[in-house]
């Protein structure tokens, strides 16, 4: 018995089956360059023809006498031809993943015919339907779906593309480029023809076909060329489009003011498609977006959906420059584009928007969820050196950590040097897929600084630790701060360098509460100046410091790194007050706030009566009875640090204490402070006309956040001022926080009708619907659990659509930690469930929504076996490359 059960498992994953990494060192320069691809589609749902010809020619970088090889998957070859002349069995060869021609001539032109399915595409990789609509997502490998083709980001041609479809059912057909013929065709069908003057690899081809409409405008190059901009959407959903357009021609104009970049076709256009894996794709001159990143409307989208849409939607246009004018290599050299262009839509809301209140979101989503998986069985480098499955590389690290690399080049640099380098950069390069190493290169050419040590940043993972210490020198009149630095050992990489770390750093007078002037071996810095910490352990020593300082460091978040400096509580209330720069004022509160939440963890976990600290509320009473000159800002210093980032500073992570610690602070702090939380909400409310503008948003976020307080005490008036915010039906922002804090409260006899009023008003409203499934899954009472399952149930919930999987599954998993890490088990269960079904359904989804259960090495030894227990059983599964790659790292 147990040895059929044995040798079963072994047919079910044959050993010499396992997927085989891909590693940097093997590159090779393709054997074969296409010059130029002509595609026809004759969409048919079920059953699409494609037929390629591809003009190919020998690279001359490559290795005489190789085969042609191209890739293919899922493909049903009909056809093939060279230069006319029909292929003979024996001329070729097709397995699962490849067509290989061994006699191939020095140029050719290749003619293939293959059979697709794109209905039984629920991957959503290559062509597939969306609401009965054709649409592609090719990066990274989706191209080799659709035919065959070296589908590498270095074989770049011109395309030339020809849609043929129903004309009723498919009136609207795209593709990249510019339309150049389109004309009827018998039996009811048309065809139009598009083409691409830009040579691109393939990842970034592109075909939407549907009944789709369209909203258009103009935009007028800095050389006075005319651009039509198109966004395509269906019918019901033209209403949603404003907000995107204008985002698009403020990234137009911010690309030509800031970086010099024009855009280099004549027509422009963004289609939303409602089944889409990621945000959005940069297809050359035909965006696809998640609808989610692209739609708003106020009545139907938050701050925090305008703001990404806005932030998406120039990510993309940026990458036609950073990405597509300039390519990548191979796919080791991911964050080239992506960490560039994080950087680069980074600085755009910075300067649409609060760029304090953005910086902050911005580290604050790197300390938690990028540094968790710098820390975990997932961790890789931001050039990684081997791969499983591509898809599973676009990572916070490659693109969060990416854009932080960036950003400290630009800081290292300065500006105007730095925009010296990316011109230099876009110059050199255009046209070509290159290398990290030549983006880096520039830099250092139009600097002369060595970056040779900076280009670990590159090459190691991990999150670097920083342990400083300081001391005051009287007699000297002396600062002496030391610097140790050390990078966590990570899979594969036990032994870590030294990294090159910019600390910029200010000394705060403890009299004066202003910025010293710096001087450091003799040198003159100013008010501020850049360490840079280069050893594994070094000592700065500013001289003529005239009083006792308390050091400011990591200025603006000047390097992702963990900074540890032995602040008293004294010192932080300091700093919160005194220090000059925006960032470390907010970070020193959130210091000052971990270091009552530790205690207050400590006291719960020992049984121990919880004591608030007085210091922290004194520090709120202080912003709350300030004016406040940025209100972005003190809505952002009025909140706590996330469950996740307290997790984050845990040793071992004890969800139920922090909750209950968070939750104390939060109570002791509405209590204490409830008049000034109630006179804040008052002051932020307005009945003006809804903008997403920064000073809205910001009124919104402080107006929310006070009632969050109110409302976390159960505050009579407050629940009566959520019931009406509610009802008044202003804008979304204030009715999802108003119906979030009642559903999340224990008042249900309040919450449940207005539940049950908006899942009915909304029913018929995907994007909706998926924020009426967070709000009820992130609920911390202990019927959670059983509302995922019910709400899996409903008809608006289907695991074939990844926005809905997110907003219930993502959800509950992610942000309701108390819930998820039930001692049953129950919430472990219920995710690998969902990963087992999903790694079948679609892959990339599977793989992703995985992520909490691969990090159990942070949890008490019983829920660590609970979960390696499901990981163990989603093993047993017959696994994609997908899953199989994170669930080997998780249980390694
Ligand atoms: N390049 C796209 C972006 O950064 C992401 C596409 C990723 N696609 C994927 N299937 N993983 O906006
Ligand atoms: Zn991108």
């Amino acid at each position: 018995m147990s040895d059929t059960r044995i040798s079963e498992e072994a047919e079910i994953k044959p050993v010499d089956a396992a997927p085989q990494p891909v590693y940097l060192k093997d590159y090779q320069p393709p054997a074969f360059r296409v010059t130029h691809v002509e595609l026809k589609f004759d969409l048919v749902p079920a059953a699409t023809r494609v037929t390629a010809v591809l003009h190919l020619e020998r690279h001359p970088d490559g290795a005489p006498g190789q085969p042609l090889v191209l890739d293919g998957e899922r493909l049903s070859l009909k056809r093939i031809a060279i230069d006319g002349q029909e292929l003979g069995e024996s001329e070729y060869r097709v397995d699962d993943a490849s067509l290989t021609i061994p006699d191939a001539p020095d140029r050719l032109r290749l003619e293939t015919e293959v059979e697709i399915d794109p209905a039984s595409n629920t991957a959503l990789e290559g062509l597939y339907l969306s609401n009965g609509m054709f649409c592609t997502q090719c990066e990274a490998q989706g191209f080799r779906r659709i035919t065959f083709y070296p589908d590498r980001p270095d074989v770049m041609a011109t395309f030339s593309t020809t849609v043929i479809g129903d004309s009723a059912s498919l009136p609207v057909l795209l593709s990249n480029g510019n339309p150049v013929e389109r004309g009827e065709l018998p039996y009811g069908r048309h065809f139009v023809t598009w083409e691409d003057p830009h040579p691109k690899p393939s990842y970034l081809f592109a075909l939407v076909a549907g009944k789709l409409e369209k909203v258009e405008d103009r935009f007028t190059t800095m050389s006075g060329r005319e651009v039509t901009l198109q966004l395509w959407v269906e019918p019901a959903n033209l209403e949603k489009t404003d907000h995107a357009m204008r985002s698009l021609k403020a990234a137009m104009e911010w690309d030509e003011t800031t970086y010099g970049r024009e855009y280099d076709l004549d027509l422009f256009m963004i289609v939303a498609v409602d089944d889409f894996n990621m945000g959005a794709m940069e297809n050359k001159g035909l965006n696809i977006f998640n609808s989610a990143a692209v739609l708003t409307h106020p009545q139907t989208a938050t701050d925090a959906a305008f703001q990404r849409v806005e932030g998406v939607v120039a990510h993309e246009y940026f990458h036609n420059w950073s990405g597509n004018r300039v390519t990548c290599r191979d796919w080791f050299q991911l964050s080239l584009k992506e960490g560039f262009t994080v950087f680069r839509d980074q600085s755009f809301s910075a300067d649409m928007n609060s760029a304090p209140v953005k910086r902050i979101e911005d580290v604050s989503f790197l300390r938690t969820a990028q540094f968790a998986e710098d820390a975990g069985p997932t961790a890789h480098p931001v050039q990684p050196d081997h791969y499983i499955e591509i898809s599973n590389f676009y990572t916070l690290t490659i693109y969060e950590k990416g854009a932080e690399i960036v950003r400290m080049l630009r800081n290292l640099l300065g500006w105007e040097t730095f925009r010296k380098g990316s011109d230099l950069y876009f110059e050199r390069f255009d046209g070509q897929a290159v290398t990290i190493e030549d983006f880096a290169g520039c830099m250092a050419e139009v600097s002369g600084l060595d970056l040779d040590q900076f280009m670990r940043w590159y090459s190691q993972a991990g999150t670097p630790e920083i342990d400083a210490h300081g001391e005051y020198d009287y007699a000297r009149a002396e600062y002496h701060l030391t610097l140790r630095q050390r990078t966590p050992a990570t899979p594969g990489q036990p032994d870590k360098l030294p990294l090159h770390i910019p600390v910029r750093v200010g000394l705060v007078g403890t009299k004066s509460g202003e910025d010293l002037t710096l001087t450091l071996d003799g040198e003159a810095l100013g008010k501020e100046g850049v360490l840079h910490l280069r050893e594994e352990e070094q000592t700065f020593v500013f001289t003529d410091v005239a009083e006792a300082p308390v050091p400011s460091l990591l200025r603006g978040f000047s390097a992702p790194v963990k900074l540890r400096f032995p602040y008293g509580r004294e010192d932080l209330a300091f700093l919160l007050t005194h220090d000059s720069d925006g960032f470390n004022r907010w970070d020193a509160g959130q210091r000052l706030a971990m270091l009552a939440l530790d205690d207050l963890i400590a006291a719960h976990r020992n049984g121990v009566e919880k004591v608030m600290d007085a210091r922290v509320v004194e520090a709120f009473r202080g912003l709350l009875n300030e004016p406040a000159d940025d209100k972005a800002v003190l809505a952002e210093m009025l909140t706590l640090p996330s469950e996740a980032y307290i997790a984050e500073q845990q040793p071992v992570v004890d969800v139920d204490a922090i909750h209950a610690a968070r939750e104390f602070v939060r109570q002791s702090l509405a209590t204490v402070l409830r008049d000034d939380f109630m006179a804040l909400y008052r002051a932020n409310r307005s009945e003006a006309p809804y903008a997403p503008s920064a000073e809205q948003i910001a009124s919104r976020r402080l107006k929310n956040v006070a009632l969050a307080y109110l409302m976390s005490i159960e505050d009579e008036e407050a629940i009566e001022l959520a019931r009406q915010q509610f009802e008044a039906d202003h804008n979304m922002t204030d009715v999802r926080a108003a119906l979030t804090l009642l559903v999340h409260s224990s008042r249900s006899a309040v919450a449940d009708p207005l539940l049950r009023a908006f899942g009915k008003k909304w029913a018929h409203d995907p994007l909706v619907m998926d924020q009426w499934f967070s709000l009820q899954v992130t609920r911390p009472q202990a019927d959670a659990l059983d509302r995922v399952k019910y709400l899996m149930e409903h008809p608006a919930f289907s695991l074939k659509n990844p926005n809905r999987v997110r907003a219930l599954i993502g959800a509950f998993a992610g942000q309701n930690r108390v819930n998820f890490h039930r001692l049953d088990g129950e919430g472990y269960r219920l995710l690998a469930d969902v990963v087992i079904a999903l790694n079948t359904l679609n892959p990339e989804i599977a793989a992703r929504i995985i992520t909490p259960l691969t990090r159990w090495q942070r949890y008490d030894e019983t829920r660590q076996s609970l979960m390696k227990a499901e990981l163990e059983r989603i093993r047993a599964e017959e696994l994609s490359p997908n899953v199989y790659e994170v669930v080997e790292k998780a249980l390694a």
